[in-house]
């Protein structure tokens, strides 16, 4: 695809800004400067506005609103996968960018883009998820304050990293982690001694689960959203 194509299709810059940024010689492919509104791009190529990068030409990116009873894996021999609600080509080459267990519900993020997917679930990134969380019992007082020093998990060296809980309700609350540890939710809830009962993941790295979308459907991310993710 033509550079200045490429630019104004994954930005908000229209075609003639382009050609501006071009001769402020602010666009880079692969850290050189060019000024070529006609130069030819592939997906292995990065390009920089101002020194930020841009999701990768022709890459793809989806938000899926997650059933119950669905897992987060490319094949399973049992249970249906994400991917099975995808009406897409090469489904194979897509990749779930941070799973949600079998019975959780929510906001499942899904590209063909490995350095993106890695700023969403590599610890070091501290990309926040927000879960809504149901649990049994009442929520005790001290949870928030507790959950902002860390919780030690079973099995783990480590306390968890700082998050953040607001309290809605008696048993309801939203609670934001940096880090995706296995069942990491219901077992820093587990080591304050409640137990969760529901857990919906609506929020990932500032994107959104768009509300109109029923548990199953999906749809491809903005670019506005793509780019609420740094590479
Ligand atoms: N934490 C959990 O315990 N389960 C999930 O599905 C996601 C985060």
């Amino acid at each position: 695809m033509r550079l200045d194509k490429y630019i104004s299709q994954v930005t908000d810059y229209s075609r003639a800004e382009v050609k501006k940024l071009l001769r402020n010689n602010l666009i880079c492919v692969d850290g050189e400067s060019t000024k070529s509104a006609s130069l030819q791009i592939t997906n292995a190529q990065t390009v920089s506005v101002d020194g930020e990068a841009l999701s990768r030409p022709g890459a793809r990116y989806f938000m899926l609103n997650k059933p119950q009873g669905y897992i987060c894996a490319t094949k399973d021999g049992e249970h249906p996968t994400v991917i099975d609600l995808l009406d897409e080509p090469n489904t194979d080459k897509l990749q779930i960018a941070g799973r949600l267990d079998i019975d959780t519900t929510g906001l499942v993020l899904i590209t063909d883009d490995g350095k993106w997917n890695h700023a969403v679930t590599s610890p070091k990134r501290d990309c926040k998820k927000t879960y809504y969380v149901c649990t049994h019992s009442t929520i005790p007082d001290n949870a928030a304050e507790q959950f902002a020093k860390g919780v030690m998990l079973d099995g783990e060296l480590k306390p968890t990293l700082p998050a953040t809980l607001e309290v809605l309700f008696d048993n309801e609350a939203n609670l934001t982690i940096g880090e995706g540890k296995y069942h990491q939710v219901k077992r820093m809830f587990g080591a304050i001694g409640s137990k969760v009962e529901e857990l919906h993941r609506h929020t990932v790295g500032g994107i959104v689960l768009d509300e109109t979308l029923e548990p199953g459907e999906y749809r491809p991310l903005t670019p506005a959203e793509i780019e609420l993710i740094k590479p």
